[in-house]
């Protein structure tokens, strides 16, 4: 008996969203969902403000579609309005597609950037190849930062914009930065010839996820040239902080000109008791003590056995070079965090490192990035004007101890371009703790299965040979496109639960710093939508719905991420594929601790007071019981993997070919086995069987064995591996259409039989000689209950097959010693199918009807009128398999509570 998987599901509507600017944008909206809901969860800001039809901040003007138009007061919309069709999105539900007209433009329907006006308060020479800047912008207290952070600097007198990190620390009334001189560079020309006091630009930002996480643990700072300047702001706002974190900086130049601020680091490692540092110039003519790179100087004493988080910020090959030598030591930290800088340079598909590992310092100002850069990650506009000198500086930066250690990097002049090739950006992006992250879905349906064969899902991914990401949950990290900036973190164990919840909530309490106090009451209304948005999937401690409650708890976490403005924050917390690990672990859970519903109002409730303290304690909270929730949930699923009976040692030593084993009752029964002492063969036409079978021990073999050669090749490999097959369980098959006889197309009816009888006869055909060679063996066939049945005719006449082959296969074979048996299930209740199974998920009313009547035939049938279970399957095949069933032959055993088929 079989359902599909994936039912679309076609009462959603579509609603366009027309902006005054032009803009429209489309979501999916179900009947019984409010518009405004359905535009905040799909991350679509329309004017909000009550929700709840009183305030009329929503109002629309329907162009087309029927609509329900909610409750909401007289004085929200007039009856005159309504009548002219004028609308609330917060109040109104759909009848059918929409168009609705929005008053806003869509750019105030997100939040972006800020830009501030500032003054010069200081020009300094820090040494001959690096000045700082001091800056006031009389509109500091809108100015919130984090420690790490960056800004875009529009260059007095020119049309360009240069990125450089603060240097100073959040709580600093002025905001200071480091900069590298490079003659000709827009910014070195400005402040080397003139730049004074007072004079005013403007600043955009802050911009990056790069910022020092709150956790107790220790940290490693590694800083290259003028890579220093986020450094020093994380250390600046630990001493703020009063903080006890044990930290070790290390900080790494060219040449002896490129050390700076040298005092400030000395000051502030004298004034923080936990707080060491070194410092190393490459250049082999250097008075320095420490020549060389900053890994040289890496010690044990510094890694505190990998519980630490590493904070990195210099060119591209200094980042590369900290993560070899890691790499080359087996070593991984918890977190790895790294700004670093590319190059404008042509794309090249074979890029090398540009620059000596602590590079040219003022990155900033050499790798300015592209005008139109789509990257969010970049906003320096202009191409390079400092392409000329870059050559002498990467040359300078290609050498160690007088020799070239980095080949050169050839680029053009007009620059605008990236080391890194765009495949290489894709790779880098996809990939988390250095692995690389695709993808599966899970819907969180429940279905029937009699055991089929199996179509590999083609977006059914992996990491580490689990299912862990929904493909739309993971964006990249890094994006694709050229230039400048590439902030990056990486968790060695992300993949593990309780790391992912983590990093949600050091990004996290990094974006409360941003918000919290200057959220519009229009975005603390969507921010409280979101929240309420979850609660009906939640019941106490159970899931009403764990994959309706997973979209819309992803819904509410990116919206903060959203409403800082930085693009960073948000592609940072999405490349941690919070949302695809919940999908996954969550598919079948039921518990789910009663406060996470409630957290997310109550933070929302501390956002509208301002109450940080509440905000913060309540996020940390809340990743807990995330956390708690989520290894209930996996230690619920490993629970339900093991099946419920074991006859111990009953297939010792027998060598069990199981086909369509990947999932449901071939799964099951393949468990079972390995738990009764069998050797396990397991054929299936999708991969997926490879992770079962190194589970259980057993032999992976993929096949399809719809075709004769798929069969034959699966028992060879069988017979290579064990020289012999004590047991043939064929459990391949099922339907794969739900309809009348009538509606089925020749080509579909052929379909059916390859399917769940061709199967069956090719691998019994391929299996016997070797059986009757030994003069022994058993054949367990998977027939149904639907031989009697409505709405799958073919798949009834396949099985139907099925039970001839068993009785006239055990007739022709019982002399040669072979037994021949069939189970017929019923209904079978499985999980969610990760393999479809080949057919249109049916989607119009009747085609829904037709798959209903063939529940509602197999439940009436059925005297115990229940499905039944995968273990109860797995029970009746494995007894016919094995010798406890030694007098029973030619038998077809019905296990479908009472129905006969
Ligand atoms: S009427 Fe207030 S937000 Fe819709």
């Amino acid at each position: 008996m079989n359902h599909p998987v994936a039912q679309q599901d076609s009462s959603q509507h579509q609603v366009a969203l027309s902006f005054e600017d032009g803009v429209t944008r489309f979501i999916t909206c179900a009947p019984d969902q409010t518009v405004a809901d359905a535009s905040y969860r799909q991350r679509i800001n329309i004017p909000l403000d009550c929700r709840d039809g009183a305030c009329g901040t929503c109002k629309a003007f329907c162009e087309s579609g029927d609509y329900d138009g909610g409750t909401y007061i007289d004085d929200a919309l007039t009856a005159d309005e309504a009548e002219e069709g004028y609308v609330l999105p917060c109040s109104m539900t759909p009848k059918s597609d929409l168009v609705l007209r929005i008053a806003s433009t869509s750019a105030v329907a997100k939040t972006q950037a800020a830009t501030f006006p500032a003054t010069v308060t200081a020009v300094e020479r820090l040494s001959p190849t690096t000045m700082s800047l001091t800056l006031k912008t009389p509109d500091r207290d809108e100015l919130a930062f984090l420690p790490g952070q960056y800004v875009n600097i529009a260059v007095p007198g020119t049309e360009a914009t240069r990125s450089y990190s603060f240097s100073s620390a959040p709580d600093e009334e002025e905001l200071s930065f480091l900069i590298k001189i490079t003659p000709g560079g827009v910014m070195s020309d400005y402040l080397t010839e003139r730049a004074k006091p007072g004079d005013e630009l403007t600043f955009t930002g802050p911009h990056g996820s790069f910022f020092l996480r709150e956790a107790g643990r220790p940290v490693l700072l590694l800083a290259g040239g003028t890579g220093l300047a986020p450094i020093l702001s994380i250390l600046r706002t630990m001493r703020a902080s009063g903080s006890t974190r044990p930290a070790h900086l290390i900080y790494g130049v060219t040449t002896d000109d490129d050390l700076v601020e040298m005092d400030t680091v000395r000051q502030l490692a004298a004034e923080m008791e936990n707080v060491t540092w070194d410092y190393c110039v490459s250049d082999s003519a250097s008075t320095a003590p420490n020549k060389g790179y900053v890994t040289t100087l890496i010690r044990d004493e510094h890694l505190h056995g990998g519980d630490l988080a590493v904070y990195l910020c210099g060119p591209p090959p200094m980042v590369e070079a900290v993560r070899k030598h890691f790499a080359d030591d087996g070593f991984e930290p918890t977190g790895f965090y790294y700004e670093k800088f590319a190059l404008a340079t042509t794309p090249d598909p074979t890029p090398e490192p540009a620059a000596g590992p602590e590079g040219e310092g003022s990155f900033h100002e050499n790798f300015p990035t592209p005008t139109t850069h789509p990257n969010p990650i970049t906003e320096s506009e202009g191409v390079p004007e400092t392409v000329p000198e870059l050559g002498e500086n990467v040359t300078e930066g290609r050498r160690l101890a007088g020799q070239e250690i980095f080949p050169r990097v050839e680029r053009t002049a007009s620059g605008g371009g990236v080391v890194r090739s765009v495949a290489e950006d894709i790779d880098v992006a996809s990939r988390v703790a250095g692995q690389r992250i695709w993808v599966g879905t899970g819907n969180g349906t429940r279905e029937l299965d009699a055991g089929e064969g199996l179509r590999e899902n083609a977006e059914a991914r992996g990491i580490a040979g689990q299912q862990v990401l929904a493909a739309e949950a993971i964006e990249p990290l890094v994006a694709p496109a050229p230039g400048g900036y590439e902030i990056g973190e990486e968790h060695p164990s992300v993949h593990e639960s309780d790391a992912v919840f983590e990093a949600r909530q050091a990004l996290e309490l990094g974006a409360l710093e941003l918000t919290i106090g200057r959220l519009t009451s229009q975005q603390l209304a969507g921010y409280r939508l979101l929240a309420e948005s979850a609660v009906p999937y939640v019941d106490g401690d159970r899931f009403v719905d764990a994959a309706a409650y997973t979209e819309t708890n992803a819904a509410f976490h990116d919206y903060l991420f959203s409403l800082t403005g930085n693009e960073h924050l948000l592609q940072a917390y999405r490349a941690l594929g919070v949302k695809g690990h919940m999908e996954t672990t969550l598919r079948n859970a039921t518990w789910c601790d009663p406060r996470c519903t409630q957290d997310h109002l109550d933070i929302v409730t501390a956002f509208e007071s301002g109450d940080r303290a509440t905000a913060r304690r309540l996020i940390v909270e809340h990743a807990e019981r995330s956390k708690v929730t989520t290894r209930r949930a996996m230690a619920d699923a490993e629970a339900a993997k093991r099946p419920r009976f074991i006859t111990p040692g009953r297939f010792d030593g027998k060598v069990v070919v199981v086909t369509g084993a990947a999932q449901g009752i071939g799964e099951q029964t393949a468990r079972r086995i390995a738990a009764e002492g069998g050797e396990l063969v397991l054929a299936d036409r999708s991969s997926l069987v490879e992770g079962l079978a190194e589970e259980l021990s057993g032999h992976p073999v993929t096949a399809d064995l719809e075709t004769w050669d798929g069969a034959e090749a699966a028992v060879a490999a069988a017979l290579a591996r064990h020289g012999r097959i004590d047991v043939l369980i064929n459990n391949v098959g099922g339907a794969i259409w739900f309809k009348p006889f009538t509606e089925f197309t020749p080509e579909q009816i052929e379909a059916e039989i390859r399917r769940s009888l061709m199967t069956t006869l090719f691998t019994c055909r391929a299996a016997l000689p070797a059986m009757t060679g030994r003069g022994q063996g058993v054949i367990v066939n998977v027939s149904s209950a639907a031989t009697r049945g409505v709405h799958r005719i073919p798949y009834s006449a396949a099985k139907g097959g099925i039970n001839a082959i068993t009785a006239s296969l055990a007739l022709e074979c019982a002399e040669s010693g072979i037994r021949v048996a069939a189970t017929a299930p019923g209904g079978t209740d499985a999980p969610p199918r990760r393999i479809p199974r080949g057919g249109t998920p049916p989607e119009t009313d009747q085609e829904k009807a037709w798959f209903q009547a063939h529940i509602d035939q197999t439940l009436e049938t059925s005297l115990m009128k229940r499905y039944g279970t995968l273990d109860e399957q797995a029970a009746a095949i494995t007894f016919l398999a094995s010798d406890e069933a030694s007098y029973i032959t030619g038998t077809v055993l019905p296990v479908a509570g009472g129905d006969l088929g």
